[in-house]
């Protein structure tokens, strides 16, 4: 398991990461400029339909001002930020990639919202957090780094509170293997992905009701379709993040979800009592 933790954290090492941040966003206006957080919308959504994806998946956990929200892999920060923004609730973020959180601090403290959402590093498989903290857990791209899903499952069970709710919004496999590299594995060695219908299972053996359950794929193969269309991504963007290599990245989940290999699976449900 450490291993493959290892292979996931090199994948994100990102280094001068909040250095190379800086730089980019030189282009927005100097460093003591409050920007907004959907303005960094290209560059902080680190999942298919981008800022679109985030808010549709707070509304269908019916995320409120009064909720003390989790995002588990909260990459630099931006689903963090857009909630907290949006809905008023406070937001905490856990990653395991420590330049990941640092940036993820740095764009907060530019965006003005360090009071109100946090980060810290740490193991999805290991939260750092006492027993029924949250309200809501936000889980987005994230599990299918993971090979320990029963466990993952059960981690994010044990720090929500009991009725809370459990959103995730995640790639699945479906049929055939999937080109690498993708944004998430530059080899199979750190790509653990279930179906659809595993993923479901695995949440629910680890104390969860299900309460909505959506198929995504098209709306992803449409949002590849437009991108394709509209020529090379606006600066700054993911590549700023992930190196150059990037745009290849991206063009293989293109190419995978095209060819039906790979699904988007939106789910949200209920933490049930704890037996
Ligand atoms: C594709 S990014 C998605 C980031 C963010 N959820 C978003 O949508 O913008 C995947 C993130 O999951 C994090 N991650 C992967 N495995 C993890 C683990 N075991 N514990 C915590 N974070 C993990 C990575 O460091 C990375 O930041």
């Amino acid at each position: 398991m450490t291993d493959a933790l290892d292979g996931v954290r090199d994948h994100y090492r990102a280094t001068g990461l909040t250095q190379r941040l800086k730089t980019a966003l030189a282009a927005l206006g100097p460093d003591d400029q409050q920007l907004a957080p959907q303005q960094l919308g290209t560059l902080d959504q680190f999942h298919t339909r981008g800022l679109a994806a985030t808010a549709e998946l707070a509304r269908l956990a019916g995320i409120t001002a009064q909720m003390s929200v989790l995002d588990v892999g909260s990459g630099i920060g931006g689903p963090a930020r857009v909630l907290a923004a949006t809905h008023g609730c406070r937001v905490t973020g856990v990653d395991l990639s420590e330049p990941f959180v640092e940036a993820a601090r740095y764009l907060t403290k530019r965006t003005g919202q360090s009071g109100q959402v946090s980060f810290q590093t740490g193991s999805a498989l290991e939260l750092p957090f006492e027993d029924a903290t949250f309200d809501a857990a936000l889980l987005q791209h994230v599990a299918m780094n993971i090979a320990d899903r029963p466990r993952l499952y059960r981690e994010i069970r044990r720090v929500l509170k009991q009725g809370g709710r459990f959103a995730t919004y995640d790639v699945v496999l479906n049929s055939g293997e999937p080109h690498y590299p993708v944004p998430w594995a530059r080899t199979p060695e750190t790509s653990f992905l279930l179906t659809a219908a595993a993923t479901g299972a695995a949440i629910e053996a680890a104390g969860f009701l299900r309460l909505a359950w959506q198929d995504d794929s098209e709306a992803a193969k449409a949002w590849i379709t437009q991108l394709r269309a509209s020529g090379p991504p606006p600066a700054p963007n993911l590549g700023v993040v992930m190196g150059p290599d990037f745009a290849q990245l991206a063009a293989n989940l293109g190419r995978n979800l095209m060819e039906g290999r790979l699904g988007i699976l939106t789910a949200v449900f209920e933490a049930a009592p704890i037996r």
